[in-house]
């Protein structure tokens, strides 16, 4: 069977992005593989993180998984650094990641700005511990945003070096699977930036914690443009606040833009944004009730993530083996 690895970093609120663009798509896709979907805490710490915020945000990540239909009794679901597998193949990986490969990773460039020298060895390392992530499974698909498209590119490359460098084939070369067209959420304030938890404003995003009158603010505040809505999809292309807020209307209703349009068209955006907020809190309500609930006990939280680590780790140790036994690490 195929093996998917995704993960996400304990940073910061969830936002309807992430809802849309990365987890929906793993609840869909979690039949059809063995599936694997973890709390990329060690990530997270490339950049400061007050550490009782690193925990409650762990537990929250957790639980949004869960509430967004991500089931533990089907996949496994587990923070990165309760299997230490992870770290060491990712030394080892390293070991195999020519400097140059990793000199062209445009995430480290954008994050560590103007001051390269003040960044830590950790973020420009970072794609590689994400191949590790994904090589100690051996998985073979990576559901994952465009941002990460490079990163998985790495990935590949950096099998494919292992295997040369020892003559096997061990590694599989994962397949990205970049999420579709109708995933890319922007900002409600401006609809060329994608949706963002760092955007400095809250009003640019819908966070999965927003209660129905914070979301119905947020859309009516939303920007626009002053035509009314267009009939046809063509139309939307020179109006990103436009075709954001259709997108998003159909990433909800499961429905094509087309059909959004088909219904609203000729009508102003007071009327589009009432029904796209009773759509957004129809459909968020109820899993935000049930991060809720999860969050009330964080025993069972830690319980899930507890059997999660058991089930990863007995898969990535056994891979760990095997690659040491293929790189002549002794074990006595
Ligand atoms: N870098 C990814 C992101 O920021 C998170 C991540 C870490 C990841 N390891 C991974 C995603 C392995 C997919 C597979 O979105």
């Amino acid at each position: 069977m195929n093996r998917i690895f995704s993960g996400m970093q304990p940073t910061n609120k969830l936002h309807l992005g992430n809802y849309l663009g990365a987890l929906r798509n793993w609840v869909a896709l979690q039949g059809g593989y063995d599936s694997i979907f973890c709390i990329v805490d060690l990530h997270s710490l490339t950049l400061p993180q007050e550490p009782a915020a690193l925990r409650r945000n762990t537990r929250e990540l957790t639980a949004a998984y869960i509430a967004a239909g991500v089931d533990p009794s089907r996949c496994i679901i587990f923070a990165q650094s309760s299997v230490p597998a992870h770290s060491e193949l990712s030394w080892i990986l390293s070991c195999h990641a020519p400097l140059g490969w990793i000199n062209r990773m445009t995430q480290f460039k954008e994050k560590a700005g103007k001051h390269r020298d003040a960044a830590s060895l950790g973020l420009y390392s970072y794609p590689v511990l994400m191949a590790a992530d994904i090589l100690v499974y051996k998985a073979t698909h990576v559901p994952v945003g465009e941002d990460q498209k490079q990163h998985l590119e790495l990935t590949r490359d950096i099998a494919g070096a292992f295997n040369r460098a020892y003559g096997v084939d061990y590694f599989p070369l994962p397949e990205p699977q970049i999420l579709g067209a109708a995933a890319r959420v922007m900002s409600l304030r401006d609809g060329t930036k994608k949706m963002s938890k760092s955007d400095e404003s809250d009003w640019s995003r819908i966070n999965l914690t927003d209660d129905a009158d914070m979301i119905a603010q947020k859309f009516r505040k939303a920007k626009t443009d002053p035509e009314p809505l267009p009939e046809t999809v063509e139309a939307l292309q020179q109006r990103p606040e436009a075709d954001n807020l259709i997108t998003i209307f159909a990433a909800l209703d499961d429905c094509e833009r087309q059909a959004v349009l088909d219904r609203f068209a000729g009508a102003q955006f007071s009327t589009f944004k009432t029904a796209l907020s009773d759509l957004a809190v129809a459909r968020l309500a109820p899993m935000t009730e049930e991060m809720r609930r999860l969050l009330a006990d964080p025993g069972e939280i830690d319980r899930i993530l507890r059997s999660g680590a058991l089930k990863a780790a007995e898969l990535a140790n056994r891979h760990l083996a095997e690659i040491q036994e293929i790189i002549g690490i002794l074990r006595p």
